[in-house]
């Protein structure tokens, strides 16, 4: 069996560590299935892709395509971006153009079966698969909240043979959007456990984002996110300055910035400058991307999920769970599918800076709760986010989809 794989983008997010995992696991599992992946974009991801044994190259996305998208509107809430369709549409010369060059690729890989990472390659997959060759789209967002996705998915839907979604959660979404004929698979990202666990190296996050060392212990905590706008970087840098009267902790905002698509990222030098009005001047640390995310981790005392929209898994809790960190989690969407409040994460509502400050301040201060929070994550991640369920609950749906195919 052969499988292509199109992402459209090249660097390292969520999406794309979710389908290394997938790639991994099958690779471990069924080294007899061909893997082979397409992107829309050069970068990281296709070294790590290759690593793995995957063949791995980029067919780069004309100008226009790259930067069309409304992926600033995150897990929930309305599109800012339609002006975007303005500027750019799947309707161009340069798209069609490469939907061409796409299908060209696509037939001389002879793939059993094309699985989609990403909503542009959804809707280019769909439009560029050879015939009976079928499509499976693999969806890790919700499609409601992107008016231009949305429909261009609904459209499409019928060239696509099924659908996966990252949670429960997603997966209501995608057949409320896509009609109830799509058949929709929900599988829960897992994570590499031998990576995210709780021994091993730690960084010096204060080295890292340029914070004097400190003169007493602090208690670290971290918001672990790209730089999207609804990853809540205000609500918790907000939340920070209600903790001012805790001078023994310090905040560190860890990622930068990484998708092209218009809008939808915040502005790291605006965060530094909120961070300043606020006072929080030597109290939080910026540490811009870091490629190490388990290190990063191992160096928090408490991981903080802050996303203002609901989040549709959260693949930074479930890392951070596996690293034995207490989570902070905002309430909602996939996210209330991994962690068990109480038990072994802590929840907040979502956007709500009070909220957020009280579970900071309470961890903060009761390391006991903390190591409890965390031995509890850490023996919850081991039991559900293993690599080796990502194959055995793929591998029936890719024989199922082939077997109808042929
Ligand atoms: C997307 C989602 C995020 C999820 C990741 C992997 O980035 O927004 O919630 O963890 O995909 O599925």
């Amino acid at each position: 069996m052969k499988i292509v794989y199109l992402n459209p983008s090249g660097q390292m997010g969520g999406a794309e560590r979710s389908l290394l995992d997938f790639m991994a696991s099958l690779r471990a599992a069924e080294p007899r299935v061909a893997l082979e992946l397409i992107t829309g974009a050069d970068g990281a991801f296709l070294d790590q892709a290759r690593a793995l044994g995957v063949a791995a190259r980029a067919l780069p996305y004309p100008r226009s395509l790259a930067r069309l998208g409304d992926a600033g509107a995150g897990g929930g809430g309305k599109s800012r971006l339609l002006g975007t369709l303005g500027r750019a549409s799947l309707s161009t010369p340069s798209v069609a153009l490469y939907t061409r060059r796409l299908r060209h690729a696509l037939s001389a890989a002879a793939p059993d079966l094309i699985h989609t990472n990403g909503f542009k390659m959804h809707v280019l997959g769909a439009w560029a698969a050879p015939r009976g060759v079928p499509v499976l789209w693999h969806i890790h967002d919700y499609i409601s909240s992107r008016p231009l996705m949305a429909r261009l998915m609904r459209a499409n839907a019928d060239r696509c043979a099924a659908a996966i979604a990252n949670s429960l959660s997603v997966a209501d979404d995608v057949r409320s959007a896509c009609g109830a004929e799509l058949r929709v698979f929900p599988i829960h990202n897992a994570v590499d456990l031998r990576r995210f666990s709780p021994e091993g190296p730690a960084l010096d996050l204060d080295r890292l984002s340029g914070l004097a060392p400190p003169s007493d212990p602090v208690v670290r905590i971290g918001l672990v996110a790209t730089m999207a706008q609804w990853k809540g970087h205000e609500v918790f840098l907000r939340a920070l300055e209600m903790l001012s009267g805790e001078p023994l902790v310090r905040g560190y905002v860890i990622g930068g910035a990484l998708y092209e698509t218009d809008g939808s990222q915040c502005n790291l030098e605006e965060l530094r400058g909120l961070a300043g009005r606020l006072g929080l001047a030597g109290r939080v640390g910026f540490t811009g991307f870091v490629d190490d995310a388990a290190a990063a981790m191992r160096a928090l005392d408490v991981v903080v999920h802050a996303s203002t929209q609901p989040e549709p898994f959260g693949l930074v809790i479930a890392e951070a769970m596996a690293t034995g960190r207490a989570v902070v989690v905002s309430r909602g969407g996939g996210a209330a599918e991994i962690v068990t409040p109480g038990e072994d994460a802590l929840v907040h509502e979502a956007g709500c800076v009070p909220a957020l400050a009280e579970r900071m301040r309470q961890l903060a201060r009761d390391p006991v709760l903390r190591a409890a929070l965390g031995a509890a994550a850490a023996r919850s991640a081991r039991r559900r986010f293993t690599r080796e369920r990502l194959a055995d609950e793929l591998m029936p749906i890719y024989r199922l989809l082939s077997a109808q195919a042929a």
